[in-house]
């Protein structure tokens, strides 16, 4: 028997003074697109904006539903969106944020989710840069989406 350990990288900012512009903007949006969400159930409004190989940007929210497995998160919102709007582009980045969290790190993405950005991630061939920012505190930049689903169910089997 063999003990194993598997580790995850990511960077701490402190201050969105020190990310790219660009990244910034994007944190922006998803704080933008959260104070729209329909989350009359948790009140726990989440953003999340990707932005594309062409420079476009996207923002989706959490949309939730009386029959709770009917909602939808914020990551799946704009991914499911774009992955069907744009198939030939690539996604680079995914900024995510919740308006209301009382957590003293950000918001992280469910199971669901991060399984949906690494099959996104896979299919593209490229890696997607993950930021989970806690609004007024610090952003936690992740390089690839596998990162945060180690060990992602896949099987050659069911494989196109
Ligand atoms: N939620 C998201 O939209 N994204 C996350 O990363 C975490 C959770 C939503 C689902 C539900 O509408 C609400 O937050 C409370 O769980």
């Amino acid at each position: 028997m063999n003990k194993k350990t598997i580790s995850v990288n990511y960077f701490e900012f402190a201050s969105l003074d020190e990310l790219e512009a660009s990244d910034v903007g994007l944190i922006e949006k998803a704080i933008e697109i959260a104070g729209k969400s329909y989350t009359p159930y948790s009140n726990f409004p989440v953003g999340a904006a990707v932005l594309l190989d062409n420079g476009e940007v996207f923002a989706g929210n959490n949309q939730e539903n009386i029959a709770y497995p009917s909602g939808t998160c914020a990551e799946r919102s704009v991914l499911n969106f774009v992955h069907g709007n744009y198939p030939d582009n690539k996604i680079k980045v995914i900024a995510i944020t919740a308006l209301k969290s009382t957590s003293s790190i950000p918001v992280t993405p469910c199971g669901f989710c991060r399984q949906v950005i690494v099959e996104i991630e896979q299919h593209q061939g490229a890696h997607i840069k993950v930021i989970l920012h806690k609004i007024g505190g610090s952003t936690y930049v992740f390089e690839s989406a596998v990162s945060l689903l180690p060990l992602a169910f896949e099987d050659e089997y069911l494989k196109p």
